[in-house]
């Protein structure tokens, strides 16, 4: 793995794990909310899926994520409350999967890849690009809360590298007019 990306990595990875300590003593302090009708049925129905609830909390996580738009504390605490399942435990499966979002996201998502075969194809140009573009990095959200940008491993089309997808939507081959294009695409759908 080139060194910058290497590097870059383990920065994310400590960052992470900071992330998670601080977030697990934060859940503790706060309520649990109440679990909406819809969001109760919509788990009830995985529970039907998985052999027990340990096996649910990650579809619960997306369940309400869906809905909310993200998984505040007090809402982890609710399924944890609602599952019967060790908040840590819960916490540590919403911070392992990058793609649930514990703090308010923006209306659009980017998840960039960060992986090898899109860095190579100067996937990291096109990143610093964006982030100028947007005024963000990873993690952040820009002021008027429009997008958000997260790093991704491989999204599966390396052949089509770089790669990032925004919402449900993959965008390939990017470049830096193609990133104007997009940009503007999802600009021009919040006018
Ligand atoms: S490395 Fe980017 S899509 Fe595979």
């Amino acid at each position: 793995m080139p060194k910058s990306l290497a590097v870059r990595k383990a920065q994310l990875g400590k960052t992470d794990k900071i992330q998670m300590s601080s977030q697990v003593i934060a859940s503790t302090r706060n309520r649990a909310r109440a679990l909406t009708e819809a969001e109760i049925s919509d788990i009830e129905h995985e529970k039907t899926l998985y052999p027990d609830n340990q096996a649910v909390g990650l579809e619960a996580l997306k369940i309400v994520q869906n809905y909310q738009g993200w998984v505040s504390d007090e809402s982890l605490l609710a399924i944890a409350e609602y599952l019967n399942l060790s908040v840590a435990d819960l916490e540590g499966v919403a911070t392992f999967f990058n793609l649930i979002y514990r703090q308010p996201v923006g209306k659009n998502v980017i998840l960039f890849c960060d992986s090898v075969s899109c860095w190579i194809c100067r996937g990291d140009d096109i990143k610093d690009y964006l982030s100028d573009k947007l005024k963000i990095d990873y993690g952040q959200t820009t002021e008027d809360n429009e997008f958000t940008l997260i790093p991704i491993p491989c999204l599966g089309d390396c052949n089509n590298a770089p790669v990032m997808m925004v919402g449900q939507d993959l965008h390939r081959n990017l470049t830096k007019t193609g990133i104007d294009e997009i940009i503007d695409q999802y600009r021009n759908k919040s006018a």
